[in-house]
C-alpha cells in the first residue's frame, strides 16, 4: 500500500529510542523528512538515512515545541506530521510507583509538564503551519492506563486521559480545516523504560523477588494479562502512526488505537 507520504515533513517528539525512534525510522522509510527531537541524540538516530534534522530540547521547557516546529518549517518549508510521542516518566523519575500518596505536588507538576502542557504547546504551535498547508495528521502517544485507572502511576494515567481527552476536542474543533487528531494508546513496550538499569523491569524485579528478564519475558505479561503473552515492540506502534499519519486515514479523526497485546479487555 503506497502511503503517499513521500515529501510531506513530519516532527517527531522523543525521537532518539524506542518508539520515536522507530517512528523516525518509519516514516524516512516512506519519503517523509523528520525534524527529530530530543534532549540529546542517540547512534541509532544519527546512523538513520534521509531528510533528518534532529533539534536538541527539552519538552519540559515551555519554549521548546515552539522552536521545535519553526524548526520544520524553516528547514523544510511547512508541517503536514506531528507525532506527540515524548513522554513517559519525566527526567529523573522511575515509574511504576505504586500509590496515590508517593508522588507530591512538584512530581504532579512535572509529570502534566512533559506528557500534557508539552502536547498542548506543540499543537498550538503547529496549527497555523498545518492550517498554511491546507491540513494535517497530529498522532499522540498515549497509554492504555489513561482509560484503565489504578494505584499505580496514578499520575501518568491522569496526564494521559487528560491526553485522550484533549485530542478528542481538537479533532471536533480542527477537521473542517482538514486537521486530523488521533491517539495511539500502546501497551507495554519493549523500550528504555523498561529495559535500563533501574527502569521499570528492575523496579517490578526488586517487587516481585525475581530479574530483569523475568519481568519482560514472563512477569509483566502475566501481570498486565496481556492476551499475546509478551510486550509490545516498538515497530509495531510505529507502524500504526505511520497509517495515521497517511491520507490513506483521512475518514479517522478523534479515534484512539490500542497497540497492547490485548491490555485493555473492555469493549
Ligand atoms: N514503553 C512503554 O511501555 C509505554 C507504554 C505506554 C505508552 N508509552 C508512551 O510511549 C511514548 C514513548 O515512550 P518510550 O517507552 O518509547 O520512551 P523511551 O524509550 O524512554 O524514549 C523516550 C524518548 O523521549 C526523549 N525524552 C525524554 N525526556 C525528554 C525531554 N524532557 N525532552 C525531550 N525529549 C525527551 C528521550 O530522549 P532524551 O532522553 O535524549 O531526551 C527519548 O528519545 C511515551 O509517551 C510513553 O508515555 C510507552
Amino acid at each position: 500500500m503506497d502511503l503517499q507520504l513521500s515529501g510531506r515533513v513530519a516532527v517527531v517528539t522523543g525521537a532518539s529510542k524506542g518508539i520515536g525512534l522507530a517512528v523516525t525510522r518509519t516514516l524516512l522509510g516512506e519519503g517523509v523528512r523528520v525534524v527529530a527531537a530530543s534532549r540529546k541524540s542517540t547512534p541509532e538516530l544519527g546512523a538513520l538515512t534521509g531528510d533528518l534534522v534532529h533539534v536538541p530540547a527539552d519538552l519540559t521547557d515551555p519554549e521548546a515545541p515552539g522552536h521545535i516546529v519553526e524548526r520544520a518549517v524553516s528547514e523544510f518549508g511547512g508541517l503536514d506530521i506531528l507525532v506527540n510521542n515524548a513522554g513517559g516518566p519525566p527526567p529523573g523519575v522511575a515509574l511504576p510507583r505504586f500509590s496515590f500518596l508517593a508522588p507530591n505536588d512538584e512530581d504532579w507538576r512535572v509529570m502534566f509538564e512533559f506528557n500534557l502542557f508539552s502536547v498542548v504547546r506543540a499543537v498550538r504551535a503547529a496549527i497555523t503551519p498545518m492550517l498554511a498547508r491546507g491540513g494535517g495528521s497530529i498522532v499522540n502517544i498515549s497509554s492504555g492506563s489513561a482509560r484503565l485507572p489504578a494505584p499505580m502511576n496514578v499520575d501518568y494515567n491522569a496526564a494521559k486521559a487528560g491526553l485522550n481527552n484533549l485530542t478528542k476536542a481538537l479533532s471536533e474543533e480542527f477537521a473542517p480545516q482538514g486537521i486530523r487528531v488521533n491517539t495511539i494508546s500502546p501497551g507495554p513496550v519493549r523500550t528504555a523504560w523498561w529495559t535500563e538499569s533501574g527502569g521499570a523491569a528492575d523496579i517490578i524485579a526488586a517487587q516481585a523477588g525475581t530479574d530483569r528478564d523475568s519481568v519482560m519475558d514472563q512477569v509483566a505479561p502475566e501481570m498486565m494479562k496481556l492476551s499475546t503473552g509478551r510486550l509490545v515492540d516498538p515497530q509495531e506502534v510505529a507502524d500504526v502512526v505511520a497509517l495515521l499519519a497517511s491520507p490513506r486515514s483521512a475518514s479517522t479523526t478523534g479515534a484512539d488505537f490500542a497497540v497492547d497485546g490485548g491490555f485493555l479487555k473492555q469493549v
